[in-house]
């Protein structure tokens, strides 16, 4: 008898489109007879690995056999000393896509709701969805997360928050009066995740500066800002091609291309998977 995989999977995992990975740069420029070519697609540094990672790496390589240090005893420190924090408010992750999903399992249980901005980072709503939570998508307002909204769709079942500081895609930034006339309205069991993935382009004075002043715990507040690290002896090409199968995996769409998709039959995982997602002031 063949057993039926799909009928013993989770559901809210089958809602989830799988990844279709497009050709190697290699291929397509064979392909096209190019060279050079670019993938937008992917936000890859264009500058190789400096001297002194690579040297770093090189160092380590002798001793592969060993299993890496788990807790990451020194890069810990030097985080903390970095970001005047102790080492004890330091998690380190495979890239900060590991401690989104880290979060969201920790905190979020079937049917609590987290908030997301749209479009941001794609991977917020499908951990959401992997979890059974429910996505309450608010459109950006202007290229920008509109802190407004959000703090309208936060309702008694709303357990995360998610601000990509600065955002992904737009690459704009909500500045600290805004996230802290934000936190003020943001209710005590609910966790605020600050996704500073790309804080070295925001260095402004505006920028709101959590993992060092800590503001947003002194109101009161839960929030988490998360901060990127690597394990020491894992494979660079591992961590990102992991990134990109999720980095470029489906992503909901406003309530018109739901229901389009619908009429055209999108599949029983595509109608579970939308059933699981609201728009909050949207249109
Ligand atoms: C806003 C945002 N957060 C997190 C990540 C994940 O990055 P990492 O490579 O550190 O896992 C990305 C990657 O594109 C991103 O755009």
């Amino acid at each position: 008898m063949t057993t039926q995989w799909e009928s013993l999977a989770n559901e809210h995992i089958l809602g989830i489109a799988p990844y279709e990975p497009g050709k190697p740069t290699e291929e397509l420029e064979r392909e096209l007879g190019i060279h050079d070519a670019i993938k937008l697609a992917s936000n890859e540094n264009p500058l190789s690995p400096s001297d002194r990672v690579q040297q770093a790496i090189i160092a380590a390589l002798p001793h592969l056999n060993r299993y890496p240090d788990g807790s990451g005893y020194y890069l810990r420190q030097a985080l903390a000393e970095k970001h005047e924090v102790t080492p004890d408010h330091v998690i380190l992750g495979n890239g900060s896509n590991e401690l989104i999903e880290l979060v969201v399992r920790s905190f979020l249980k079937s049917g609590d709701e987290a908030v997301v901005p749209h479009p941001s980072f794609v991977v917020y709503p499908m951990i959401v969805q992997a979890a059974g939570g429910i996505r309450v998508m608010v459109m950006l307002k202007d290229h920008r997360l509109d802190l407004e909204a959000m703090a309208r769709a936060i309702t008694p079942m709303t357990k995360i928050v998610f601000i990509a500081n600065p955002n992904n895609p737009t690459a704009t930034i909500v500045t600290k009066d805004e996230v802290a006339h934000f936190m003020s309205r943001v209710p005590e069991r609910t966790i605020v995740v600050f996704d500073e993935a790309y804080l070295e382009f925001a260095q402004g004075p505006g920028f709101p500066r959590h993992a060092r002043a800590g503001q947003a715990g002194a109101q009161g507040r839960r929030a988490a800002d998360l901060l990127q690290g690597q394990q020491p002896g894992r494979p660079a090409h591992r961590l990102r091609r992991r990134r990109r199968r999720l980095h470029r995996a489906d992503e909901p769409h406003p309530p018109a291309v739901q229901r389009e998709r619908a009429r055209a039959g999108g599949g029983a995982g595509r109608a579970r998977a939308t059933s699981r997602t609201r728009w909050s002031a949207c249109g």
